[in-house]
C-alpha cells in the first residue's frame, strides 16, 4: 500500500470526527461536535457561498464525508438514529443558508422599499413641568434627611377630617369642598370614603405606623369639588411634610421652609410667616415669599405688595397626637407622640402655584390640556 492510495481515507478521517461505536452516546458526541462547527462557523460575517460548498458540496462537502464514512458501514439497528440526526445536521445547515441571504438589506429590496430613504423621527418623551416641580420639591426635601411616603386618593373621613382634628360638621370643613364616593351612608361617618382633599392624611397615617422621629414628605394627587378656572382645578397636586422629633420648635419650622423656598425660587427670595388657622396645627401660619417678578416692589402678580403667598404650616397640634397615639393603643402600639419633649411641624404646598410661579404660568389649564406647543417648552 502507497502513501498515496492511503490519502483520500485520512483526508476523511482529519476534517470529520472519528465515530468509535455506533451506541447513542457516541452519535450524539459526534453530531454535536458537528453542529458546534455550523454554528461557530455562520455566527460571523461569513461567505454564504463558501459556506455551502464546503457543508453540502457534492463530491468533498462534509455532509458527503459523513455519509460515506459513517452511514454506508453503519450496522442495520443503527442506521435509524444516525440517518435521524444526519438529517437533523443537515436540515441546521439549510436554516442557517437560508438566514444568510435573507438579510434585511436583501429581504427589504425584494419587499420594494428603499432603506436609504430618512425614518420618522420619534421624539423622545420629557418629564411633564407639573412632575418636575414636584420632584424638585422633594429633591430639597430629601436632602435634609426626609424620604417619601404615600398615602390613598380615595380615603376614609377620618384620616381626611376627622383624626386631624376636623370634628364633623366643623365649618372648618367648609375650606375644603369635598368629593364624596356615592352609596356610604350606611356607614358609620368616620368609615365614609370621599377623594382626598389634602395630602395631609398621610401625617397619621405614618405617624400610626411608625414612632417618632418623623421626617417625611408625601407628593400626591388630590380632590376638590372645584369649578376650574385659571387658578382652580378639581384634581391638583401638593407636597405635604412632617418632621417630629424631640423638641422641634417653630423656628426650625421656618429655618427649614425658608431655605427650601430659597432652594426653589433662588438665594435672593425672603419669606415671611403669617398667621393663619389649620385645626391640625397650633400655631398656624401662610407661607410667603418676596415676589419674585419686581423683587418685592409691588407689581401686578402680587397684587402691588411686593409678596406671594404660596404655602400653610405649623406646629402640629397636641390634639392630633392625642388622635395618633389613641389609634397606636388600639392596635395594640405603645404610645408614643404625645409627650412632653415630643413636638414637630408640618407644610403643605400646592405644586401647580408653585410651577405656575416659576415658569410664569398664568393658566392652570395648560397643565392639563396636553397641548405640545406649551409642553414642549419644558423638554
Ligand atoms: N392641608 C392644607 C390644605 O390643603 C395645607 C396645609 C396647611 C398642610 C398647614 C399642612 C399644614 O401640613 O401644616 O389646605
Amino acid at each position: 500500500m502507497t502513501g498515496r492510495s492511503a490519502r483520500p481515507k485520512a483526508t476523511m478521517n482529519e476534517t470529520i470526527p472519528q465515530l468509535s461505536s455506533y451506541d447513542e452516546t457516541s452519535l450524539d458526541a459526534a453530531f454535536a461536535t458537528l453542529g458546534a462547527e455550523v454554528r461557530d462557523e455562520t455566527s460571523t460575517p461569513h461567505d454564504a457561498e463558501a459556506f455551502r460548498l464546503r457543508w453540502l458540496g457534492r463530491k468533498q462537502g462534509r455532509l458527503k464525508l459523513v455519509s460515506d464514512a459513517w452511514l454506508k458501514s453503519a450496522p442495520a439497528e443503527a442506521r435509524k438514529p444516525l440517518g435521524m440526526r444526519f438529517n437533523q445536521l443537515k436540515q441546521q445547515i439549510e436554516a442557517a443558508l437560508a438566514g444568510a441571504t435573507a438579510t434585511p438589506l436583501a429581504s427589504a429590496k425584494k419587499a420594494g422599499i428603499d432603506i436609504t430613504l430618512p425614518g420618522a423621527v420619534r421624539a423622545s418623551g420629557i418629564q411633564h413641568p407639573l412632575l418636575k416641580t414636584m420632584n424638585e420639591i422633594v429633591a430639597v426635601f430629601h436632602h435634609l434627611g426626609y424620604s417619601t411616603a404615600l398615602g390613598p386618593q380615595v380615603e376614609s373621613d377620618f384620616y381626611n377630617f376627622e383624626a386631624l382634628n376636623f370634628p364633623p360638621n366643623h365649618p372648618a370643613r367648609d375650606t375644603q369642598d369635598t368629593l364624596v364616593v356615592a352609596g356610604q351612608q350606611s356607614r358609620p361617618s368616620r368609615d365614609r370614603l370621599l377623594m382626598r382633599t389634602h395630602t395631609s392624611p398621610v401625617q397619621i397615617r405614618t405617624m400610626v405606623a411608625q414612632a417618632a422621629p418623623v421626617r417625611i414628605v408625601v407628593p400626591g394627587k388630590v380632590h376638590r369639588n372645584d369649578a376650574a378656572d385659571a387658578t382652580h382645578s378639581p384634581v391638583f397636586h401638593q407636597v405635604e411634610g412632617l418632621c417630629v422629633d424631640t423638641n422641634i420648635t417653630f423656628s426650625d419650622l421656618k429655618g427649614t421652609l425658608d431655605h427650601a423656598m430659597k432652594a426653589l425660587f433662588g438665594s435672593g427670595v425672603k419669606t415671611r410667616f403669617f398667621p393663619s388657622f389649620f385645626p391640625f396645627t397650633e400655631p398656624s401660619a401662610d407661607v410667603q415669599i418676596s415676589c419674585i417678578f419686581c423683587a418685592g416692589k409691588g407689581c401686578r402678580k402680587c397684587k402691588q405688595s411686593g409678596w406671594i403667598e404660596l404655602l400653610g404650616c405649623g406646629m402640629v397640634d397636641p390634639a392630633v397626637f392625642a388622635s395618633v397615639d389613641q389609634q397606636r393603643e388600639a392596635q395594640g402600639l405603645p404610645r408614643a407622640y404625645g409627650t412632653a419633649k415630643i413636638s414637630g411641624f408640618a407644610f403643605g404646598m400646592g405644586v401647580e402655584r408653585i410651577a405656575m410661579i416659576q415658569h410664569g404660568i398664568s393658566d392652570i389649564g395648560h397643565f392639563y390640556s396636553g397641548d405640545m406647543r406649551f409642553l414642549e417648552q419644558f423638554a
